[in-house]
Parts: structure tokens; sequence; C-alpha cells
């Protein structure tokens, strides 16, 4: 029996899921923060110049790619190559990786709606984020069961599968049909609330002041390219499968450009918003906002929390409209990652969506609802999205350019020709070049520098086998993932890529 490809009702219904995969917890959690500790203002133009020099290069790559080959990742890229398989199958693994962690921020999300009714914290947020809620064990590493990290996790799986189990149209894109507009919706009424608080400007202020001198340190430019590739979902295998419903006639780089628009507005608003709430907190505790921010994984978790206490009984609603947004925000996310296996699976075996869901995405939900409720949650959120994010994802995308420009250049040719029949933004000779120098230049030297950095100074406070097993052992997971999975058979398939007159499979 051969089942038919699923496919979006529209292209609205892709630049919607595609819209909801790019903003996630990345946009609203980790861009602040990330963008705080690499020089506040400064940040802006590394930021700009990755999304430039690298993101928008690898989003056409990745539409192209999925569109023309008609598959998930490992499927688009056998059809590229034979040999490229492998590349998918890394994408997909590092899929797993983040959904396994990905779930387990959203979770904390959840909670903190509930939380924020009464503010639960009692004006220690930090205590309570760690001590009482997280139960965090610090740098020990700790299995011990937390129950309270066990049922909001079970919900944030159930929804997500769900929304998988109902398919392409009927679950992803209606799903992001309406949290997205909603995301929106909420997300203005919070960031207006917050300019509108005493002390938003100094917070802006601290924001958009640029730290000129940190902007020779590299580090600062590998935050940035480490970043954009998990904020636009390119580089592990979204875009890639989410372009593969498209109909054949569909508008790619209008689309991409839509969504890297869309996405970095709600990223640069999300900073505003953060920040402005920041300043606020600052004044009515006299202090500055350097003492107030919290970096890292904190910023959102604390600092927050801390702000809505300040409100008074007003913060209640405040903290319901950022936890909610960051809620919202994440799960049209995390369905996005886990629709890559999915689709990875159903291709090569050719079994039904039904039964995809339930192996592929009800393991990672077991796995994931187990290990991250312990107390060691934070500490392995925090050494996984390291390694993924600079490693998994910045490489898996190097070397999806590297396949189609560098070892096989017959390649980009057909891709510019299928780019050019049916989008309204032409590629030519300016992508050829970034995918052929600049995009590989400057992702090969910050894959490069991340790897001595944390060969030379390991990672945070972490202790060495920690970050061994955790870290380098996510990523030596994926790789035996690739290199095995796209040695088994491949399943005769129905569906032909888009462009006819070439020889694939
Ligand atoms: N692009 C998603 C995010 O920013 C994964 O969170």
């Amino acid at each position: 029996m051969t089942i038919a490809r699923e496919s979006w009702s529209a292209r609205s219904g892709f630049i919607f899921a595609a819209v909801g995969s790019a903003i996630g917890l990345g946009n609203i959690w980790r861009f602040p923060y990330v963008a705080y500790e690499n020089g506040g203002g400064a940040f802006l133009i590394p930021y700009l110049v990755a999304l430039v020099t690298a993101g928008l290069p690898l989003l056409f790559l990745d539409y192209n790619v999925g569109h023309k080959y008609k598959g998930a990742a490992p499927l688009a890229y056998r059809r590229l190559h034979r040999y490229a398989e492998a590349i998918g199958w890394w994408q997909v693994a590092v899929c797993i990786f983040i959904g396994l962690y990905y779930a387990s921020v959203l979770s904390w999300a959840g909670s903190y709606i509930v939380f924020s009714f009464g503010q639960q914290w009692q004006g220690a947020p930090e205590q309570f984020f760690f001590e009482q809620y997280l139960q965090d064990s610090g740098s020990a590493l700790s299995f011990s069961f937390v129950p309270q990290l066990f049922y909001p996790l079970a919900i944030v799986w159930t929804i997500t599968l769900f929304i998988l189990y109902l398919g392409v149209r009927k679950g992803v894109e209606w799903a992001n049909k309406i949290f997205i507009p909603l995301l929106f919706l909420l997300f203005s009424i919070l960031v207006i609330q917050a300019l509108r608080l005493p002390g938003a400007v100094d917070g802006l202020n601290a924001f958009f002041t640029p730290n000129w001198p940190a902007m020779l340190d590299y580090k600062v430019w590998l935050a940035a390219y480490g970043h954009i590739f998990f904020s636009l979902s390119v580089g592990f295998g979204i875009m890639v499968t989410y372009a593969s419903y498209l109909k054949p006639k569909s508008n790619l780089t209008g689309s991409g450009l839509v969504v890297a628009f869309a996405n970095s507005s709600f990223e640069i608003l999300a900073g505003i918003g953060v920040f402005a709430a920041l300043g606020f907190m600052a004044l009515s505790q006299g202090s500055t906002v350097n003492d107030v921010v919290t970096g890292g994984i904190g910023l959102a978790f604390i600092a927050f929390p801390k702000l809505i206490s300040s409100l008074g009984a007003g913060g209640d609603l405040f903290g319901f409209l950022f936890f909610t947004s960051l809620s919202i925000a994440g799960i049209t996310s995390l369905v996005s990652v886990m629709q890559v296996p999915i689709a990875a699976m159903q291709d090569k075996i050719g079994c039904s969506r039904h039964k995809a869901v339930t192996l592929v995405g009800g393991t990672t939900a077991v796995l994931s609802t187990l290990i991250f409720s312990t107390r060691s949650a934070i500490s392995l959120v925090d050494v996984i999205d390291h390694f993924i994010n600079n490693i998994g994802i910045v490489g898996g995308g190097l070397l999806s350019i590297i396949a189609v420009s560098w070892f096989k250049r017959s390649l980009l040719p057909p891709l510019i020709d299928h780019n050019n029949s049916v989008s309204s933004v032409r590629l030519g000779k300016g992508w050829v070049f970034m995918l052929t120098v600049v995009t590989p230049g400057v992702l090969l030297t910050s894959m490069a520098l991340s790897i001595k950095a944390l060969i030379h100074h390991g990672y945070g406070n972490y202790s060495q086998p920690l970050v061994l097993i955790v870290g380098w052992g996510s990523l030596l997971c994926c790789l035996i993932a690739a290199l095995w999975l796209c040695k088994l058979p491949q399943h005769s398939l129905p569906v032909k890529p888009v462009a006819q007159g070439e020889r694939h499979e």
C-alpha cells in the first residue's frame, strides 16, 4: 500500500508553520540573555552579519533541498547524493536531542504560568527556582526523581504528540494558525505594558548601548553564529522537512524572507520587552540594570518572577502573559523539531504517520520525561543545549553546505534553476559565493574555535566527566546514529522529486 505524501493546504499554512518553528524559546528565553552577555546593542551587528552571511543562505538551501527533493532531511539529501543521507540522519539525531531538553524548558514555562498566580515564589525567585522547584543537585549528577517536574513534562509531550498525530494539515498547520496570531497578540500587550513602566528607558539603554570592545572578542561572533541557526530553525532538518510539504509551484525565497523577517523582528521585540521590564525593576530596587539582570538560563525564570513581584498584585497578569507567550512559542517549535524524526521514519520505512508518532515521538517523550524529571535537569539542559547548538546544529548546517558547494558543485545549478522557476526572489552568483566561500569559512572558523575552547576550558563550572558524558556523548550518539541509519535499506518511494530529468534514487 502506498501512503500519499501530506501537504500544506496553501503557502500561508507553510509560512505560519515555519514562523511558528522559528519563533520559539530561542527568541524569548535565549536571545535577550545571549545579546546581553555579548555586548548588548553591539551584539545586533554580529547578529545581523550572521543572519546575512549564514542564516539566510542556509535557509534558502534548506527550502530548495526540501522542496525539490520532496523528503524529510535524510531522504532529501539521499536524493541529492547517495552518501549525503548521513547528513540528514545527523540532523534527525540533533532534533531528538533538542526535543529531549526543549520540552523540559517548555514545561518549566508552563509551570510558571500557574506559579504566577499568587506569585508562589514568595519574594525569593532564585531559591524557589533552584531549590524548591528544580531541587537542583548543583554540579553533581543526580537522577533522583522530582515529581513536580514530571507532570508538566508529561502534559507538554501529550499536547505535542497530539498535534503531530493529527497530521501536517489538520495538526501542525492548524495549531500554528491559532497559536501564532495569539502569540503576537499576547506578546504585544506584554511589550506595551513593559514600555509604560517607569525606568523602561534605562533598561532599553542597557540593552541598546553598544559595548564596542566586546566586538573584538571572537566569542561574541561565535555566540551570534551559534544562535542564528537555532533561532531560524535551519541546519537541523526542520525547514527541509517543512518545505517538502509545499505544492510544486511555491514561492520559496519570498516565503523565506517573510519567515526570517518575522523571526528577527520578534527576537528584537522580545529583547525590548525584557529589558524595559528589567529597567523598571532596577529603578524600583534603586540599583542598576547590570545588578538586576541574571544571565544564562535563569533570565526568564529568575529575573521575571522578581519583576512580577515588584509590580505588586498587578504582576500576576504580567507573569501570565509572559509565561503563556513563552509556552506558546515553545510548543509550535517543539512540534517542528519532532516532525523531523517522524517524517524521516515515515520516508525510510514507509510507515504511517500514526505509527511514526507513536514510535519515535513516544520514545523521545518517555526518555525526556524520565531524564528531565530529575535533580540534574537544569545542568543537563545547559550542557546539551551548548554542545548541540554550537557543534550539532552548526556542524549539520556546515556539512550540508559543503556537500553541495564543495564536493558536488554540479548540484548547485539545478537547485538555482529550481528556485528561480518558482520563486519571486532569484538566486544567483551572490548566493553561490556565500555558500561556497563566506558561509563555510565563517562556520568552519566558528566551529574550530568552539571545539578548541571546549577542549581547553571545558564548559561552565561542570566537572570534566559530566561534560564528557553529556556534552561530547550527545554528539557521539548523533554521529553513530547518522552512520548507522544511512546504511539501513530504503523503502521504495511513491513520491518523486519535483523536478524530473535527473536521476535520483
Ligand atoms: N527556532 C526555535 C527557537 O528559536 C527552535 O526556539
